[in-house]
């Protein structure tokens, strides 16, 4: 079977589409672990389903933190490790040992409105404001960049009048729930 690592930082939405999946059998893939770099919800939700999930506070590992999870994932033996709302900053050592085996989504049609400081509520005030007609999310391997890696599907979604942030923030989750585990098929689908 095909093995996952979720990492998450905050409510793990995300997370859920892909556990969901998984068990129903819509994805082929177990998800061996969940790994939060602080206290949060998404942790508890894997918990709470019996996924192995730990957290490795950045705080307390700093400089370290990606050889810790590099560590957890190794003896999980997982094939790919999904960034889901990662808020950490993945070091370029850990990028290159994990090339092509690590991936990201990002609630932006990127290359617009990501990169440093883009995330959460920002990316999509950002969008707001200057007037975009339509937004979206993209999922993409990740490089030593920020937000920078090969796009492996990217879906548009209408900015409406009147919206504020967090509407427009909800109608593309909605979206990005689908297509996480869309895109996670697809690589399954090619090893
Ligand atoms: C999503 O919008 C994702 O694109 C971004 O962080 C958010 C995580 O949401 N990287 P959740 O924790 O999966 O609910």
């Amino acid at each position: 079977m095909f093995k996952i690592a979720v990492l998450v930082s905050g409510g793990g939405s995300n997370l859920q589409s892909i556990i969901e999946k998984s068990k129903s059998g819509e994805l082929a893939c177990e998800v061996a672990c969940v790994i939060g770099d602080r206290e949060c919800y998404g942790v508890e939700r894997a918990a709470e389903q019996g996924i192995v999930s730990c957290i490795l506070d950045r705080k307390v590992f700093k400089k370290e933190l990606c050889k810790e999870i590099d560590r957890v994932v190794s003896e999980k033996g997982v094939d790919l490790i999904v960034l889901a709302g990662f808020l950490s900053i993945i070091d370029e050592e850990f990028v290159e040992k994990w090339k092509g085996k690590i991936i990201n989504i990002h609630p932006s049609l990127l290359p617009k409105f990501g990169g440093p400081g883009m995330y959460g509520i920002k990316v999509h005030e950002a969008v707001l404001a200057a007037g975009e007609k339509e937004s979206g999310c993209t999922v993409h391997y990740v490089d030593s960049g920020v937000d920078s890696g090969e796009v492996i599907f990217q879906v548009k979604v209408p900015v409406l009048e009147g919206d504020t942030a967090e509407v427009l923030q909800k109608r593309i989750l909605v979206e990005e729930h689908k297509l996480l585990p869309k895109s996670i098929s697809k690589i399954i689908s090619e090893r």
